[in-house]
């Protein structure tokens, strides 16, 4: 498998990697000269270029990009219409109708197009989806994920964009739906049009509710999921990579009944090196990632529902 990758910057130097340990990085496309010599050194055996042009031509079976996001629309659409399979990483892209715009591209060629919807690839994630799946935890009431530390600020995209794209993408697969209706609060502190602190509530078919608070500005590092139902409540702590089941709830008489709590999952894997799994895995059956344009496209009509991405005044 020839795969290579665009954009070796902070995010993409990891991609690079982890391609490179499972033999299949064959090219890295990068702007800037002292990345390019970086990813050389990570890479050796690999073919390094400035720009990604060349490589529409280069034989590649498909690239992993790793631009900035107002960049994806253009390299992806490029490589699938030359017939090339294409991972984007997270958000797809600033707008639905570029979203879209690659799924029908994708759709026209048979091309695999896979998002890095980077969590769905965590075994906790795939672990929860199974339980609630199964029902175990009865009609799900709520669920409240909170991603918030001293973090990176954008320029051009506000928190929800940057950390919470990675929580909606995991509460709509959890939901097994996109939602009905949500409400956007946020708030620009750093930078006019740019809020570093986000709270999104979704409303899903069937009745449950979802509650996302992120921030870039954050004294503390929480990245916590629970999930409230009907028959208990589950709590996936993403720093310690455990979930516990909480036997907590509140009978018809409005009782409390509290059977005490159990970690029921742990261990983590490394979701950037099992989602590159899956992309190959992809490319090589031709199978449909769990992470598809689609998913990636619903997930960017959530988050430019909310709030467009050059910050929504506030
Ligand atoms: N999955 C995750 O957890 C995760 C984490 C961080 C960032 N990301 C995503 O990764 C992407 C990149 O983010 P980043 O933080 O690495 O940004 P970055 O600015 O550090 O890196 C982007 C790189 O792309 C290069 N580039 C841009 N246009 C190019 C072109 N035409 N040809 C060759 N190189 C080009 C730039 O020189 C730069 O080095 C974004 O979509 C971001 O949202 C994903």
């Amino acid at each position: 498998m020839k795969i290579a990758v665009i954009g070796a910057g902070n995010w993409g130097i990891n991609l690079v990697r982890n391609l490179r340990d499972l033999g299949a990085l064959s090219h890295v496309a990068e702007a800037v000269p002292a990345l390019r010599e970086r990813a050389a050194a990570e890479a050796p055996d690999a073919e390094i270029h400035e720009g990604y042009e060349p490589l529409l031509e280069a034989g590649v079976d498909a690239v992993a990009i790793a631009t900035p996001v107002p960049t994806h629309h253009g390299v992806a659409k490029a490589f699938l219409e030359a017939g090339i399979d294409v991972f984007v990483e997270k958000p797809m892209t600033f707008s639905t109708a570029e979203a879209e715009d690659l799924v029908a591209a994708a759709d026209r060629g048979g091309r695999v197009l896979m998002v890095g919807h980077l969590l769905l690839y965590q075994p906790a994630v795939h672990w929860l989806k199974e339980y609630l799946d199964a029902g175990e935890l009865g009609r799900v009431y709520s669920m409240h994920q909170e991603r918030s530390k001293l973090g990176r600020a954008r320029a051009a995209e506000n928190v929800l964009w940057s950390l919470g794209v990675h929580d909606v993408a995991v509460l709509l697969h959890l939901a097994g739906a996109a939602p009905t209706s949500s409400v956007f609060s946020g708030h620009c502190g750093l930078q006019p049009g740019i809020e570093d602190d986000t709270y999104l509530h979704m409303d899903f078919p069937g009745g449950t509710k979802a509650h996302l608070h992120n921030s870039w500005l954050w004294p503390e590092n929480r990245r916590r999921l629970t999930v409230v139902g009907e028959k208990g409540m589950l709590v996936y702590d993403e720093v310690a990579q455990n979930v516990t089941l909480h036997h907590k709830t509140i009978d018809a008489e409005l009782q409390n009944c509290d059977g005490g709590e159990e970690v029921v999952f742990e261990g983590s894997g490394q979701p950037l090196r099992l989602e590159m799994e899956h992309f190959i895995d992809c490319l090589e059956t031709r199978a449909t990632p769990r992470s598809d344009g689609q998913n990636g496209a619903d997930v960017v009509r959530v988050l430019e529902g909310a709030s467009p991405p050059a910050g929504a005044a506030s």
